[in-house]
């Protein structure tokens, strides 16, 4: 399985954050926000990764991630030359799929909890129909909305209804056999003008081949895409971090305990940082895993 973070968009809810800078560049406490979705990518095993962002900001993620092979992935840029919605980011990779299946993480998405790396590892072994996950949230009218019935059958799926039919949030991670893009790319845009990822889920609905997963309250989900969920989303960072002495999405630690780097691998990218908490902790690391 192949992976895709949708790093573009207008970030206008961060303005003026984003006036200048992509809103997935922005911290969230101690690291770039993409760093969380793409591990999330690698928890799921998945190492061949393409960012999709503006031409311009391409380039600081360039900068940022590199080809990724620091961290033993194959990464992969591609640019969306206007914001046109999730479907159509997702179409900006369609060379990048060639036909295989593919996870899409939206680049401001957070997960993190109990039992994800299971859930994930399991999501990724997906070679037919299409698997999204719902959760719990207090305002889901933000969001993709789905309505599932007693046996967790998905009964419909609306994008940002007046009135939700559920509680249950469509969230930033999705998993699609090799027709998404053939199947995305005969998608109209919107009311609002956008080729919209809801729009591809109910084209799986449709063909009965959409399942979906509730994430339950022992997993976070946080988006970062205003202001104030921002904030949390680096409260939640912080306190959990100084709490536990571990850290949340740390692509180095998890390329390590993943074994796509080996012990020098990490030794090297720690000594080529300057001492810093990050990499106190990546030596830490190394020490509390000598073999
Ligand atoms: P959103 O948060 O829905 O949109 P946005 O980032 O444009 O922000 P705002 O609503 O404040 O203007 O996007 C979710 C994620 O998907 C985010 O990481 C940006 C990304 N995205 C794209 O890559 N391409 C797009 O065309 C859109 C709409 C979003």
């Amino acid at each position: 399985m192949k992976g895709i973070v949708l790093a573009g968009g207008r970030g206008t809810r961060l303005y003026p954050l984003t006036k200048s800078v992509g809103k997935q560049l922005l911290p969230v406490y101690d690291k770039p926000m993409i760093y969380y979705p793409l591990s999330i990518l690698m928890l799921a095993g998945i190492r061949e990764i393409l960012i999709v962002s503006s031409a311009r900001d391409l380039p600081a993620f360039q900068g940022l991630l590199g080809d990724g092979r620091q961290w033993g992935l194959r990464l992969q840029f591609a640019e969306q030359p206007q914001p046109r919605g999730l479907a159509d980011a997702f179409l900006a990779g369609r060379d990048f799929i060639a036909g295989e299946p593919v996870c899409v993480v939206l680049g401001d998405s957070i997960f993190y909890g109990e039992g994800l790396q299971a859930i994930l590892r399991s999501a990724a072994a997906l070679t037919e129909g299409a698997l999204i996950f719902a959760y719990p949230v207090r305002n889901p009218a933000r969001y993709g909305v789905v309505q599932l019935d007693s046996a967790g059958k998905v009964l419909t799926i609306e994008e940002k209804p007046d009135r939700p039919r559920s509680r249950y949030a469509v969230t930033g991670l999705y998993f699609y056999d090799s027709q998404a893009a053939g199947i995305a790319a005969g998608l109209k845009p919107s009311a609002r003008g956008e080729l919209e990822i809801t729009d591809l889920n109910l084209a799986y609905l449709a063909r009965g081949r959409l399942k979906a997963e509730v994430l339950g309250r022992g997993i976070a989900w946080l988006d970062a895409g205003t202001q104030e969920d921002l904030l949390n989303a680096a409260k939640f960072i912080q306190t959990i971090q100084e709490r536990q002495g571990l850290m949340i999405s740390c692509p180095e630690e998890i390329a390590y305990r993943m074994r796509f780097i080996g012990r020098e691998d990490l030794r090297r990218l720690t000594a080529a940082m300057a001492r810093n908490p990050y990499s106190d902790y990546l030596l830490k690391l190394l020490e509390e895993t000598s073999p």
